[in-house]
């Protein structure tokens, strides 16, 4: 799963596009959207439904029949849905874990998208299914104090970080990607 400490960091850019490249080279992947309160991804790739997650949860309908295609990939997606602020308690009440369980029998890897960590326990619920977390930090605004602490969190629930993604940074002026590339 990705999370962050603040909103906007990248996150759900980060995990669509890890989700896509996976799906490039071959994997079965599935991009979970577990961002039951504002989720974007739905509007980012034009898709039409409201079938996601929430209904899922609630119990009013089928997994294999939430799941969508990204249009322009061939990514399998299954969308938060409706938005909700009932997230946490249909994350807590045990079907979610469940759920995960079908999904990971399923694909070879599961990329979840999560809000923020901490604010809401959405994250720390999903962090307890997830086989490890990428914690996302941006460039000149995540304070690192509430990164460590996140860090800690993830371990009090025995969680795995598995990597740290920095966001939008700037490059040094004098490193040429292209020279580097080819001086190799
Ligand atoms: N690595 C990046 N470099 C530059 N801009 C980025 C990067 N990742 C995301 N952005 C931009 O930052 C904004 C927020 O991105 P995104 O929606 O992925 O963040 P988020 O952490 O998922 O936000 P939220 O907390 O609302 O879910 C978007 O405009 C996106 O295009
Ligand atoms: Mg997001």
């Amino acid at each position: 799963m990705v999370t962050s400490t603040l909103p906007k960091e990248g996150k759900t850019t980060l995990a669509y596009n890890n989700a896509k490249s996976w799906h490039e080279v071959g994997e079965n992947v599935l991009l979970l959207d577990g961002d039951m309160r504002k989720s974007r991804i739905k509007e980012y790739l034009n898709m039409e439904t409201n079938l996601g997650l929430t209904h899922v949860l609630q119990g009013k309908g089928r997994v294999t029949d939430a799941i969508m295609e990204d249009p322009a990939t061939g990514l399998q997606i299954l969308l938060a849905g409706e938005p909700t602020l009932e997230s946490t308690a249909l994350l807590e009440k045990g079907r979610f874990v469940a759920l995960l369980e079908e999904l990971k029998r399923s694909y070879d890897r599961i990329v979840v998208d999560t809000p923020t960590y901490g604010a809401i326990a959405d994250a720390t619920i999903i962090a307890g299914s997830c086989d490890g977390v990428v914690l996302v930090v941006e460039e000149d605004r995540t304070k690192i104090e509430d990164a460590a602490k996140v860090i800690d969190q993830l371990g009090e629930i025995r969680a795995e970080l598995i990597g740290v993604v920095l966001t939008k940074a700037t490059l040094p002026e004098n490193l040429n990607m292209q020279a580097s590339y080819y001086n190799l």
